[in-house]
């Protein structure tokens, strides 16, 4: 059944939307009240494999705030379980043995994505609850940001193990990111035929490779995610992040068909506009800092946002990238009535 707030989805495919539509990156976490409590109960790993709570979780945000859309409550490395692969989350993403050389990767077990069951009947659940109020977004980390996790074992800021992967094993990186797409490929039908109404692939690290280097190594892989995503008529929303340089080493080589550009807050959104074409439906992309600053700056620059998507097919407004888990709730109640007020 079609949502009967169809703001994103007509923005989505280049169509008027009745009102310009928003929804925040994260919008399910640690900043909200009625999340933390749902926490101090129950693991993250638990809220993430438990379809009733994982659907709870997703729709405190849109019972709190007038959002155009739900983001499945899941996490990206849900999908290392279809390698078998355990993580912890404490709070950041954990794997006790990394892929660190060709022989690791070698032996990683064929995909099965069913082994991401919860995550589809998360998506059921989530469908279920939201009762036709919003569409829902379900997502999947790109190739190359999983695989950083997967080599690293957690998060990293130099990169340095996938990095040294890359240059010094090429055959077996490839390998890895091949099968990282493939799978997440499947992994995002799935989601979709168990009734998501759009998609999101977030590419989270593209900026920590050099952009000619993301171009040639990682982005083919994350493009034939997109394609195939694409192909199932859901709109599809690649937010990759990498300032400026990654969006130019990309911007022509885009998908055709109703993909949605995400733009991250290191891009003037007016020159995000000019690289990708006007002839684009961008996303994107508020400072998510400036939830944090009072409410006339907040507005001055939600308001410059909104002014240089104005050339664009479409756009849907969103941070830049995730909120932070300290931001005040009301902030977000101020900026969401902003945005739809403008
Ligand atoms: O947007 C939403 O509301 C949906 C839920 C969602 C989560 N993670 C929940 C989560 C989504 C879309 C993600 C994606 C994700 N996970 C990304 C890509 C987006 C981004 O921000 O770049 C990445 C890189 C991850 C990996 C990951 N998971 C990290 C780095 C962390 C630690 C984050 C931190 O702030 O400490 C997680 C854990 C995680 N994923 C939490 C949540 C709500 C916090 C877990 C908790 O409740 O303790």
């Amino acid at each position: 059944m079609a949502p009967s707030n169809d703001a994103f989805l007509a923005a989505c495919r280049g169509r008027s939307p009745s009102r310009r539509p928003i929804w925040i990156m994260r919008q399910a976490g640690r900043y909200l009240p009625e999340y933390r409590a749902v926490r101090a109960k129950t693991s993250f790993e638990t809220l993430c494999r438990t379809p009733a709570l994982a659907a709870e979780v997703t729709v405190q945000p849109i019972e709190r705030f007038d959002l155009d859309a739900a983001i499945l409550f899941s996490d990206i490395l849900s999908i290392a379980d279809a390698f078998g692969i355990e993580v912890r989350f404490d709070p950041g993403p954990k794997i006790e043995r990394p892929l660190r050389t060709a022989a690791d990767v070698a032996i990683l077990p064929p995909a099965d994505v069913a082994a991401c069951a919860y995550v589809f009947e998360a998506v059921r659940a989530c469908v279920e609850r939201i009762g036709g109020r919003v569409p829902l977004i379900g997502f999947a980390g790109a190739p190359w940001t999983v695989a950083s996790y997967l080599v690293e074992g957690a998060g990293t800021r130099t990169f340095r193990h996938a990095k040294v992967l890359l240059w010094s094993e090429p055959d077996a990186f490839d390998h890895l990111l091949h099968v990282l797409a493939e799978a997440t490929a499947a992994y995002l039908e799935a989601q979709v035929r168990a009734g998501a109404d759009a998609v999101q692939v977030f590419e989270s690290w593209g900026g920590a490779l050099r952009p000619d280097l993301y171009r040639a190594r990682a982005w083919p892989h994350l493009r034939r995610v997109l394609v195939r995503a694409l192909a199932t008529g859901v709109p599809v929303i690649a937010f990759v992040r990498g300032g400026e340089a990654v969006l130019r080493a990309i911007a022509d080589d885009l998908p055709e068909g109703d993909l949605v550009v995400g733009i991250d807050h290191d891009v003037a959104m007016s020159a995000a506009v000019s690289i990708v074409g006007r002839d684009r439906v961008v996303q994107g992309n508020l400072d998510p800092m400036a939830l944090f600053a009072p409410r006339a700056v907040l507005e001055a620059e939600a308001q410059a946002v909104l002014d240089g998507a104005c050339g664009a097919r479409g756009h849907i407004f969103n941070l830049g990238h995730g909120i932070s888990k300290d931001t005040d709730p009301e902030q977000v109640a101020a900026l969401v009535d902003f945005v739809h007020r403008a």
